[in-house]
């Protein structure tokens, strides 16, 4: 296995900047994620690292060979495509075969690498059937067997559960984490779907228009967001624009002009953001962070609308002007209805402090 070295990588598109300036360190073994909106780079950034591109500044290693301009089958790489790129009438055991024949093993070889790796994707009873008579999930194991048969140092994955359907997504990215992680092959996985990149990583890298906002392990990236677009893109938040009134070593004062005030911890704001009193700055709050009854910052909102679903119970409410998001988590208590004033608080180590 490999480790994946990206070193002032930027890639042009004539005009367009699809990549911009990436450095980044992936570990041998790694599952690590590319995660960010339609367009932020992350095909791009996959493709150099297969070599289907290359980079236009910048160096790509893998461990301490310089792979920048190798061609792509030199790079023993293992990829799967959004769209599979199966041959439809082939059997399951010829595409997965395909590779390892490029390769000219000999036929004893190629048929207990291909039954090994069939069994491994939990496909064992359908070699001799054709692809166009299986199921989508059954298709992206194919794809999987196929991209793994060669035993690649790195496996690239760019959006391989987008075809799927929600409940068959969930189970096929069970598998992918199971199998990676029997093999322990260094893997990079582009997605732009948030809880598939929560659930599967180590490491997250968060894209935005080519450029890195964040990267950091899932809790990090959930519960330390860098700035605005990593706390929005992740999960749900409350989002306000408030003034510091006072800080300390320990703790921070924040008001808005609609008089809500809020008091949290200084170490909770993003990391290298220095502030002082008078600044303006944004505050994230997490609709979960509430908590029921009186605490450190308590409100006392009106209900503008419940939600019920099933887990928990969403109050939308007022406060001083200022609306909010509540999730309270659902154990058969009563549940509060539009028009009625609830009592919540928010503990102080629950809100985060962001620059920009
Ligand atoms: N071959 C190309 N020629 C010109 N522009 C390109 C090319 N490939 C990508 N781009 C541009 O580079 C940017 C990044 O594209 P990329 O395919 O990496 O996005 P992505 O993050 O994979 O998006 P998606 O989630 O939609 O697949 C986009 O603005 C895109 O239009
Ligand atoms: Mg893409």
């Amino acid at each position: 296995m490999k480790a994946v070295r990206i070193q002032d990588v930027s890639k042009k598109f004539g005009d367009v900047l699809g990549v911009d300036d990436l450095d980044l360190d992936i570990k041998s073994g790694e599952f690590f994620t590319f995660l960010g909106p339609s367009g932020c780079g992350k095909t791009t950034t996959l493709r150099m690292i297969a070599g289907f591109y290359y980079p236009s500044t910048g160096k790509i290693y893998f461990d301490d060979h310089d792979v920048t301009t190798l061609q792509p089958n030199k790079r023993n790489i293992g990829m799967v495509f959004q769209n599979y790129a199966l041959f439809p009438h082939m059997t399951v055991d010829e595409n997965i075969a395909f590779g390892l024949e490029i390769r000219k093993y000999d036929k004893k070889a190629i048929k207990e690498k291909v039954d090994r790796i069939r069994g491994l994707v939990h496909l064992g009873p359908y070699g001799s059937r054709k692809i166009n008579e299986l199921s989508g999930g059954q298709q992206q194991r194919v794809a999987l067997a196929r991209a793994l048969v060669i035993e690649p140092d790195i496996l690239l994955l760019d959006e391989p559960l987008s075809n799927l359907d929600a409940k068959l997504r969930e189970e096929t990215r069970i598998e992918i984490k199971r199998i990676q992680s029997e093999l322990g092959v260094t893997t990079i996985y582009v997605t732009h779907d948030q809880t598939e990149a929560m659930a599967m990583s180590d490491r997250i890298m968060v894209m935005e228009n080519g450029v890195v906002k964040q990267i950091g392990t899932p809790q990090e990236i959930y519960h330390r967001p860098n700035n605005r677009f990593v706390a929005t893109f992740i999960g749900e938040t409350n989002l306000l624009e408030m003034k510091v009134q006072s800080i300390n070593d320990e703790t921070i004062t924040v008001a808005n002009e609609n008089g809500l005030t809020l008091q949290g911890l200084t170490e909770n704001l993003a990391k290298g953001l220095q502030v002082n009193v008078g600044d303006e700055i944004y505050v994230s709050i997490r609709p979960e962070a509430f908590e029921s009854g009186a605490g450190d910052n308590t409100i006392s909102g009106i209900i503008e609308l419940t939600e019920f679903t099933g887990l928990s119970v969403n109050y939308f409410l007022k406060w001083n002007n200022t609306t909010l998001k509540a999730m309270i988590i659902s154990r058969g208590t009563a549940i509060k209805q539009a028009g009625h004033t609830i009592d919540l608080h928010i503990p102080k180590q629950n809100i985060y402090f962001l620059g920009e």
